[in-house]
């Protein structure tokens, strides 16, 4: 218990700090003294996974309007489910770059560019069901450095990268599953084979 006594004393002496930086530069708003991030990379880095975050939408709503075949009404309602996810990813990005007094780039142009996952149609469902699984796994990726980049500098945008990290892997899973139900994932299935 001595232990988190002194840890007590040591918090109470550093809000005096706080207490007199929060009344210097109110108008950072949620930014203070204590950030100790580059908030430039950070809100450049949170505009890529919110460019990435905007294609997915359109990549998943295309696949959802043109989705068809006999499993097509169970896999249309995960095409939307994930579009609708993947909107509220950017809403949540979009958010934490102006509590960065950072501008979010909702700009459609170079919107390909600035994004890490690609807008591809696919030519068919099992086709569009990769596509997706593979932007899945770029995002994944490209998420999971931002968050080992961000590391205890920015504790906030760190959670929410990895918040959005987690739901990136059950969709991940989810359209592996459906490639699974469809008999398409990865080589064609070989019964002997495991
Ligand atoms: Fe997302
Ligand atoms: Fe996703």
């Amino acid at each position: 218990m001595a232990m988190n006594k002194a840890k007590t004393k040591a918090f109470v002496s550093d809000i005096d700090n706080i207490r007199r930086r929060a009344r210097q530069n109110i108008d950072d708003g949620a930014m203070t003294a204590g950030y100790s991030a580059d908030r430039a990379v950070v809100v450049d880095m949170l505009n890529q996974a919110l460019a990435t975050e905007l294609v997915c939408v359109l990549r998943y709503k295309y696949h959802y309007y043109m989705a068809s075949g006999i499993h097509s009404q169970a896999i249309k309602a995960e095409f939307l489910a994930h579009a609708n996810e993947e909107q509220g990813h950017a809403d949540l990005l979009a958010e934490r770059i102006t509590q960065l007094e950072g501008k979010p780039n909702l700009s459609p142009v170079g919107l390909l560019d600035r994004s890490h996952a690609d807008y591809v149609e696919g030519k068919d469902i099992v086709d569009m069901i990769k596509e997706d699984l593979v932007a899945e796994r770029i995002a994944i990726d490209s998420y999971r450095e931002i968050v080992q980049y961000i590391g205890d500098d920015d504790p906030t945008t760190r959670r929410i990268m990895e918040d959005i990290l987690a739901q990136e892997e059950e969709h991940a899973e989810d359209m592996a599953t459906l490639l699974e139900n469809l008999g398409a994932k990865g080589e064609p299935a070989a019964p002997s084979s495991h």
